[in-house]
């Protein structure tokens, strides 16, 4: 067994064997590029397959650590410069397990440490990830994580709701009737630009809005759904059409106007949307799950959060 940094070549072996350890996500090539080879953060030494003498991959590790506050992905912040990040890990079972994941494990511990970082998280990286934390279901790949002193820190969860149920149209109804001249429900138009920069701003959820957000809001959309009291924007939201399956989110209401139903008519209004453009289920990733469950949604998918502390390596 040997652990190298990945290459073109090893594309065909890796989607195998990640096939094999991670059932329940399929994945093609061309996400796989898309969120781990092109991610701007992601740097060779922090991509590495140990692979078996019959060339075989039996691990990957991909690690990202920015070397900037924000990232080459712009979604950086202040709180989270200390993390690495382990975005993608698996390790096949074979006679090879033990020290695929030995070695792959301390090589990526030393990149982070090396890159100045004092944890490394699987995951909650906001860049192009492909999950929010490693599934439950991964129990061999968890327990081999907790082996080498990875440590559970949170729950996050993925969300669903049925669109066919025939009550969504009466709440929905009821949600807008809080409208009025003054609080109004627009699709996005690139004349609300200036007032959305006052709201990004005052939101702070830098990780939606990453430098040049402004260039996916240049033409008129109408998955984007803004809510305006006045002359400021209260509320946005943004939903994927899709069939049978939509996706929903962002979503962010200012903190001084939550409480009051906004998220909700939004959201509502998504599910509307998405509904008379044929989806009959909509999902929402790494969500909060509690606004949505009010809103009758359910848990459909749960990830772990883990994390170590990295040791200071010493000098001799
Ligand atoms: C989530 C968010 C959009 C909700 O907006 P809101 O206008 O306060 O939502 P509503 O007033 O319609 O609340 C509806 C229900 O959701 C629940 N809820 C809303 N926000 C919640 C939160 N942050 N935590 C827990 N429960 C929440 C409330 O229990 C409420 O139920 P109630 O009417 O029985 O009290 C808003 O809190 C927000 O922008 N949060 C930060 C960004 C975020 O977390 N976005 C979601 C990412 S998946």
């Amino acid at each position: 067994m040997h652990v190298a940094p990945m290459s073109e070549d090893d594309l065909q072996h890796v989607m195998r064997a990640w096939s094999a350890a991670l059932p329940h996500d399929q994945l093609t090539e061309q996400r796989f590029r898309r969120i781990i080879l092109e991610d701007p953060n992601q740097e060779p030494e922090g991509l590495l397959l140990a692979k078996a003498d019959d060339g075989s991959v039996v691990g990957l590790t991909a690690c990202v650590a920015r070397r900037t506050v924000k990232g080459k992905d712009g979604r950086g912040c202040e709180g989270e410069f200390r993390r690495g990040f382990l975005k993608g890990v698996f390790v096949a079972e074979s006679e090879a397990e033990e020290a695929a994941a030995d070695v792959l494990l301390g090589e990526a511990e030393s990149y982070c440490r090396g890159a100045g970082k004092e944890e490394l998280r699987v995951t909650e990286y906001a860049g192009p990830y492909l999950w929010p934390g490693i599934d439950v279901r991964y129990e061999r790949q968890r327990e081999i994580l907790a082996k080498h002193g990875y440590r559970d820190v949170r729950t996050i969860e993925d969300v669903a709701v049925d669109l066919r149920d025939p009550g969504l149209r009466g709440r929905a109804e009821r949600a807008r009737a809080m409208l009025s001249a003054e609080l109004e429900m627009l699709d996005w138009e690139p004349e609300l630009l200036p007032t959305m920069q006052r709201f990004v701003v005052e939101g702070e959820e830098l990780q939606w809005f990453p430098p040049g957000w402004e260039s996916g809001l240049s033409q008129p959309r109408e998955n984007v759904l803004i809510l305006k009291k006045g002359r400021e924007i209260l509320g946005w939201a943004q939903y994927s059409p899709g069939r049978p399956r939509a996706g929903f989110g962002p979503i962010l209401v200012l903190e001084r106007a939550r409480g009051r139903g906004y998220g909700s008519l939004l959201l509502l209004e998504c599910m509307i949307r998405a509904r008379e453009e044929g989806a009959e289920y909509v999902e929402a990733g790494w969500a909060n799950t509690s606004f949505y469950t009010a809103n009758g949604w359910n848990i459909v998918r749960r990830y772990d959060v883990l994390t170590k502390a990295l040791a200071v390596e010493e000098c001799q």
